[in-house]
C-alpha cells in the first residue's frame, strides 16, 4: 500500500504553483524552453497538428508549437499560470485543466506533450493514461523531466546544501520520487505499460545560464514547489548557510560574466498504436 496521500500532494502542488507562477518564467523559462524543439520534433509537430500542451505553465512550448503552425491548446491546473500564459501568448487557447483528468474527448489530438510536468504529479500513471486516451490512434506523446541531480547540477547542489546545513525531515505531503522518470528505462517502461509503442527515452543536454551566482537559490526558493517548501521550513541561520553553499557551487561554473550550469533533461516519447498494428 502506498504511503502517499495523492490528494494532499496534488493540492500542495497546486497551491505551490499558484504561489510560484509570477516567478517561474523568469527563474526557469530560459532553460526549460531550450528543449521545446526536440520535444516538438518527437511528436512530429508541424503545420495543422492538433497539439495539447499539458502543464503548460507560462506557455513556452505551446508558443513554439504555434510557431510551427500547430493548432495548440495549453492546459494547466494553476489559474495563475494560465493567466500568465494568456498574457504572454494572447493568440493561443489556454484553459484550466488537470493532467490527471483531461477535459477533452477521446482521440481529439494528434500530439500531446508535457514539459517538466510529470515529476510534479501525484498520479503520473493516470496522467499518462489520460494523454493516451485523448490521442488519436497513431498520435504521439512526449514528456521531459530533469536528469538525475548528479547531472542536472543545479538541483544536485541545492539538495546537498540542504542535507549539509539544514533539515530534510520537513513535514510536507509526500509525493512520488522527484527523479523517478530521470531513469530512461523507467520512463520507457512506464510508456510501454500504458499501451504506447515505439517508446524511446534519451538524455538531452541543456544549460542554465545565470547572471548571478544566487540564481539557482533564488529560482528554487521562488520559482518551484517542493524544494521551495523545504527551504521555507529552515531556520534563518540554516537558510543563510544553504544560500552561501549553493552560491559557492554555482561560482565554479563561472564563464565570462555569467554562470553556465549543465542541466540535462530526459526526453521520452512514444506512439499510440493504431488498432491491429500494436
Ligand atoms: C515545472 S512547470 C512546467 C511549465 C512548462 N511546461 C514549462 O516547460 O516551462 C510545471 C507546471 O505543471 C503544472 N501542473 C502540475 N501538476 C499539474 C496537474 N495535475 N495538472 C495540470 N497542471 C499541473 C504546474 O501548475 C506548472 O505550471
Amino acid at each position: 500500500m502506498s504511503a502517499i496521500d495523492a490528494t494532499a500532494f496534488h493540492d500542495f502542488e497546486r497551491d505551490g504553483w499558484e504561489r510560484a507562477a509570477e516567478h517561474y518564467a523568469g527563474a526557469f523559462g530560459d532553460v526549460t524552453g531550450q528543449i521545446a524543439a526536440p520535444l516538438l520534433d518527437a511528436v512530429r509537430a508541424g503545420h495543422g497538428t492538433r497539439l495539447l500542451d499539458v502543464a503548460t505553465g507560462p506557455g513556452v512550448v505551446a508558443a513554439a508549437a504555434a510557431k510551427r503552425g500547430a493548432t495548440v491548446t495549453g492546459i494547466d491546473f494553476s489559474p495563475a499560470m494560465i493567466a500568465a500564459a494568456r498574457t504572454r501568448h494572447p493568440g493561443i487557447t489556454f484553459r484550466d485543466g488537470d493532467a490527471e483528468a483531461l477535459p477533452f474527448d477521446d482521440a481529439s489530438f494528434d500530439a500531446v506533450v508535457m514539459n517538466f510536468g510529470l515529476l510534479h504529479l501525484a498520479r503520473p500513471e493516470t496522467a499518462i493514461a489520460e494523454a493516451y486516451r485523448v490521442l488519436r490512434p497513431g498520435g504521439r506523446y512526449a514528456f521531459t523531466v530533469w536528469a538525475p541531480p548528479d547531472q542536472a547540477v543545479g538541483f544536485g547542489m541545492a539538495l546537498k546544501a540542504i542535507e549539509a546545513f539544514g533539515r530534510t525531515d520537513v513535514s510536507l505531503p509526500e509525493g512520488p520520487p522527484f527523479f523517478r522518470f530521470s531513469a530512461v528505462d523507467e520512463s520507457q517502461q512506464t510508456l510501454n505499460r500504458a499501451g504506447f509503442v515505439d517508446a524511446d527515452a534519451r538524455v538531452v543536454a541543456l544549460t542554465w545560464s545565470l547572471d548571478s551566482a544566487d540564481g539557482v537559490f533564488d529560482a528554487l526558493s521562488r520559482g518551484g514547489v517542493r524544494t521551495a517548501a523545504v527551504l521555507r521550513a529552515q531556520t534563518p541561520e540554516a537558510l543563510d548557510a544553504i544560500r552561501t553553499s549553493v552560491r559557492r557551487s554555482v561560482e565554479r561554473y563561472e564563464d565570462g560574466n555569467r554562470f553556465v550550469l549543465p542541466m540535462p533533461a530526459v526526453l521520452a516519447s512514444a506512439r499510440k498504436p493504431e488498432p491491429g498494428t500494436a
